[in-house]
């Protein structure tokens, strides 16, 4: 496997760009579309966290005034998020981010109803979070069908419905792909697991914030969100728990989170969360309509240009922020690094947790041909992105990717 990063470090540091402590010079230039990985904290919510680093330091547990002013300060935000989510508070657990709510409502959720049945239905298309979650159940006897998707990442239902046995106990089904941006078609899920009373996870991870969730009506039990995707800070996220779900805690220790996840809780960033939230809630609409304007112009440029490009995933049902392009003959490694020496910060579509660039699964799951699968491009865009920078964007990699062809 090829290291990533420290090829990238390498041109850079050859090319004068950063110094030996690592810091690129050209920040202030650069282009950031990789909202999708995460997102810089809103000043308001950085405001709004700052005094529980310092002044509010108390335990939650406690029963002093510090530890009571904590405790208050954790409730608040956890209305905040419920109410906005159209939740209870007490069906919020709050978790070190998106990979633990995922775990602790696979595992958890597993573990819990496992003398009803030890078969578990995902699909192939996953966040890594859920996939490693049901690698992890199968060594532990359970089984896990992994569902097909189509070209366009979307989970068919008649696969869904044959897939389904009498010992099926949890199907998760993400909301939005991470990669690709597809919406899988949640309510559908949800109603035909409903009648035959099997526990439905989605991850929302990605669209959450974006797309309006109505806990209360969807037919959703167990849904897992993280902060760092809109504005908030790293490090924190939660599991939706619907009224009546019975759910094993995977992290154990003190009674927090009503003894569903034990361990003293991240106040700072629970506030953050709260704070957050509230934004991406009052301006869910304005986002969605600015993140669809970014695409249109990208697209619209390449258009322009006369550029040879293809865009994956589903020509309607998409999250707005998440464009992902393949660029025919060219090679995804390659475009990237030729792009971030451009100041234009993208990504393959596939995780990169470890600097190493692995082929997408997702891709693989859709049976793109090989030359699309390995030429893909993940832009994804953010608050602060404008026009102007995604027409630059949009210029520079017609540019790289006609160079790279030729
Ligand atoms: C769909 C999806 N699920 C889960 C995660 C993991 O979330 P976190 O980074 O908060 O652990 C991510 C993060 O990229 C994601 O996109």
């Amino acid at each position: 496997m090829i290291n990533y990063q420290f090829i990238l470090y390498a041109l850079a540091v050859g090319q004068g760009q950063v110094d030996h402590y690592g810091s690129r010079q050209v920040n202030n230039m650069a282009i950031y579309l990789d909202h999708a990985a995460t997102t810089p904290l809103h000043p308001r919510v950085a405001e709004a966290m700052q005094p529980f680093f310092t002044e509010h330091f108390g335990n939650p547990s406690s029963i002093h005034g510090f530890g009571r002013r904590a405790r208050s300060a954790l409730e608040e935000a956890r209305e905040t998020i419920a109410r906005s989510i159209g939740a209870a508070p007490n069906q919020l657990v709050f978790t070190s981010g998106g990979t633990e709510a995922d775990n602790m409502a696979l595992i958890g959720g597993a573990m819990a109803n496992r003398e009803r049945g030890r078969h578990i239905i995902t699909s192939q298309a996953e966040h890594h979070a859920v996939l490693s979650a049901c690698e992890y159940l199968e060594q532990l006897d359970y089984e896990v069908t992994y569902l097909p998707v189509d070209e366009t990442g979307m989970v068919r239902l008649s696969d869904l419905e044959r897939a389904i046995r009498p010992d099926t106990i949890l199907v998760s089904i993400m909301w939005g792909n991470n990669e690709v941006g597809t919406i899988q078609p949640v309510e559908e899920i949800g109603h035909m697991l409903k009648e035959r009373q099997i526990l439905f996870h989605t991850d929302a991870v990605q669209a959450f914030g974006i797309m309006p969730i109505d806990a209360d009506r969807m037919p959703v039990d167990l849904l897992s969100a993280s902060a760092h995707k809109i504005n908030g800070p790293k490090g924190i996220g939660l599991l939706y728990v619907a009224g009546g779900v019975k759910l094993s805690p995977v992290i154990v220790g003190g009674s927090q989170e009503r003894n569903r996840r034990a361990g003293t809780e991240n106040v700072a960033a629970v506030v953050g969360f709260a704070e957050a939230v509230k934004l991406a809630y009052q301006e869910m609409e304005s986002r969605r309509f600015h993140y669809q304007e970014l695409r249109q112009a990208m697209l619209d440029t390449w258009r322009d240009l006369g550029t040879d490009f293809i865009v994956n995933g589903h020509p309607e049902r998409y999250l707005p922020h998440i464009l992902n392009v393949s660029f025919p003959g060219t090679d995804t490694e390659t475009m990237l690094l030729n792009l971030d020496l451009a100041g234009i910060a993208a990504a393959s579509g596939s995780a990169c947790s470890s600097g190493s660039l692995e082929r997408s699964h997702v891709l693989k799951a859709m049976c793109l041909d090989e030359d699309r699968s390995k030429s893909a491009i993940r832009f994804s865009f953010g608050l602060y992105n404008t026009i102007e920078q995604v027409r630059t964007a949009a210029a520079k990699t017609a540019e790289i990717a006609a160079r790279l062809k030729r």
